[in-house]
């Protein structure tokens, strides 16, 4: 059998519904295919992910009509939503990661899968971060034409977040995102709010917030920056885990979650408060502070913080530097 007809079989036996993107990616977390195995990727659907198909080929013998893209690619399979704020960064984080060890090498081009699903965007601070830590603007592949496959010289594919890697791994990404945002930001000279934003949180010691996706900013203030996080009633017992993730956040890059508050007083729900009906009332529900409590925490937040700033002398800006041929 030669070669070309085998990869042409084994794109014809992948090419059918039933192998949906999600098999090989089951077996294969991350593959840099160099030379050997090209990554080629076919199907146009932004619905049903069923709908689209990749496979492997020889690079001497491609399958019909497939076209080669040249340089590296990355590609985000998983099901992170790239609009959200916190979902998509933590998609990006072990792309940054890649690039860390590998010369700092930034993508040609991104394709994204959200359910094996096309994406063709991110939302603008997300953009707007990934832009600014690589220093060029995103280009995403358009899949035109589902009778094309497109093949990849050289292609990097990502199907978990920021979850499964080292707490070190993730603080040297949030350090060099930090800088480059940082840099980016006193490049640009029309000082949109987003690049405000970058400046404000560079000059935050401590942000105290209403837990929602702003506080993804967190991650653009120095190390050992202190966060209070304020929540309305009910969402301790109602909103999941997904309430924990700026306390996650704060620590994976390096910042100190002080705590939170958690609101007693809030709507009146007519179920009991662990029913999940309950929910729809308490979300965007407004948050009370008790002054005590608050003047208490607040105290002790600002004392631990002045003891930290003596003990140390805190070299601002400084944190990153030290992997090869990435410097910021
Ligand atoms: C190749 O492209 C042509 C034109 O789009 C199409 O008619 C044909 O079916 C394609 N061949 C394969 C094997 O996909
Ligand atoms: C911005 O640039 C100025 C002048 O080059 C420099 O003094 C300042 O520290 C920079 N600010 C940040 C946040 O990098
Ligand atoms: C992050 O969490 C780990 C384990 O819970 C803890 O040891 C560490 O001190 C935390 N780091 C920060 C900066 O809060
Ligand atoms: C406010 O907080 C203080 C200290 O935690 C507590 O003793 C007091 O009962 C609280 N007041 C109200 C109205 O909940
Ligand atoms: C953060 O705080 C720890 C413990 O106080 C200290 O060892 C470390 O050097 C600090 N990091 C920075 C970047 O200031």
């Amino acid at each position: 059998m030669t070669k070309r007809s085998v990869s042409r079989r084994l794109v014809t036996s992948l090419a059918s519904p039933k192998f949906s993107l999600n098999i090989l990616c089951l077996v294969v977390t991350v593959f840099v295919l160099l030379q050997i195995w090209l990554l080629c990727l076919k199907g146009v659907d932004d619905h049903d992910g069923s709908w689209n198909y990749y496979a492997l080929a020889w690079p001497q013998s491609l399958p019909v009509n497939a076209s080669l893209q040249k340089g590296l690619t990355f590609v985000s399979y998983n099901h992170y939503d790239y609009g959200n704020m916190w979902h998509g960064l933590s998609a990006m984080v072990p792309f940054i990661a890649w690039s860390l060890r590998n010369q700092c090498e930034k993508p040609q081009r991104w394709v994204l899968y959200h359910w094996g699903e096309l994406r063709f965007g991110m939302g603008n601070w997300l953009s707007e971060i990934i832009t600014a830590t690589y220093g060029q603007n995103i280009e995403f592949l358009r899949f035109v034409d589902e009778n094309k496959p497109v093949c990849f010289e050289k292609a990097v594919v990502m199907r978990h977040n920021e979850g499964g890697m080292s707490r070190e791994r993730r603080m040297e990404v949030f350090d060099l995102i930090r800088c480059k945002a940082r840099n980016y930001c006193n490049l640009s000279l029309s000082k949109t709010s987003k690049l405000r934003i970058v400046e404000l949180m560079s000059m935050t010691d401590v942000l105290v917030s209403p837990h929602g996706a702003q506080l993804t900013n967190l991650v653009l203030m120095d190390r050992n920056s202190s966060v209070m996080e304020f929540y309305p009633k009910g969402w301790l017992k109602l909103a999941g885990v997904g309430q924990f993730v700026y306390q996650w956040g704060a620590n994976w890059s390096g910042m100190r979650h002080e705590g939170s508050w958690r609101d007693p007083v809030g709507e009146i729900c007519q179920f009991p408060d662990t029913d999940r009906r309950c929910m729809s009332v308490y979300k965007n529900g407004r948050i009370g502070y008790n002054e005590t409590y608050f003047g208490d925490w607040a105290t002790s937040v600002l004392g631990k913080f002045k003891v930290r700033k003596m003990e140390d002398v805190v070299e601002r800006n400084n944190g990153y530097g030290s992997v090869n041929g990435c410097m910021c």
